[in-house]
C-alpha cells in the first residue's frame, strides 16, 4: 500500500504493508524509533504520538488511518535549534527523567496537553498523563515539569 503523509513536517510518500501499525510504520519503515513500544495494546502510553494534533497511541492504531494526515512524534519536538524544547528542558530540570522509556511519550502528552489548556491544574495534568506509565519517577516530578512549562508558556504569551 501507498503512504502519503506528513511527519514531522516533512512529506512522507512510501510503500509498506496495509496492515502495519502506526508504531511499526514509525519505527521500522521511518526508522523513527524514539517512539517506543511498551506493551503494544494501549496500556503504557511508551508510544504515543499525536495524530492531527490529538494524543494516540500508535499501537492501536493503523499506519492507514494516519494517511493523509500530520503525524507529531518525538523527534518533531525539539527548540529552533534543534536541542530540547522548554517543555524537555523542564522534564531535565525537575528531574522528571529516570531511565527515559517512556519520556517521549510523557513530553507528548505534555504537549498535547499545553497545546489545548495553557493553564491546567495538576488534577488536569495528572488526568492528561494518565495514560502514559512511568515505572520510575513516581510522577510527581513529571507533573512539576509540566506545570512549570504552562508558566513559562504564560508569560511568555503576556510577553509577546
Ligand atoms: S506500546 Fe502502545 S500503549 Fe503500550
Ligand atoms: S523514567 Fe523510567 S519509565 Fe518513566
Amino acid at each position: 500500500m501507498i503512504f502519503d503523509l506528513i511527519v514531522n513536517e516533512e512529506p512522507i510518500h512510501t510503500e509498506a504493508p496495509a496492515d502495519i501499525s502506526l508504531l511499526h510504520f514509525l519505527r521500522d519503515h521511518l526508522k523513527l524509533t524514539g517512539t517506543k513500544e511498551g506493551c503494544n495494546v494501549g496500556e503504557c502510553g511508551a508510544c504515543s504520538v499525536l495524530l492531527d494534533g490529538k494524543l494516540v497511541n500508535s499501537c492501536l492504531i493503523l499506519a492507514a488511518q494516519a494517511n493523509g494526515r500530520r503525524v507529531v512524534t518525538i523527534e518533531g519536538i525539539h527548540a529552533e535549534d534543534g536541542g530540547p524544547n522548554d517543555l524537555q528542558q523542564a522534564f531535565i530540570e525537575y528531574g522528571a527523567v529516570q531511565c527515559g522509556f517512556c519520556i517521549p511519550g510523557m513530553v507528548l502528552a505534555g504537549e498535547a496537553l499545553l497545546n489545548s489548556n495553557i493553564n491546567p491544574t495538576r488534577a488536569e495534568i495528572r488526568e492528561a498523563i494518565a495514560g502514559n506509565l512511568c515505572r520510575c519517577t513516581g510522577y510527581q516530578q513529571i507533573v512539576d515539569a509540566i506545570q512549570a512549562t504552562a508558566l513559562k508558556r504564560q508569560e511568555k504569551g503576556r510577553r509577546d
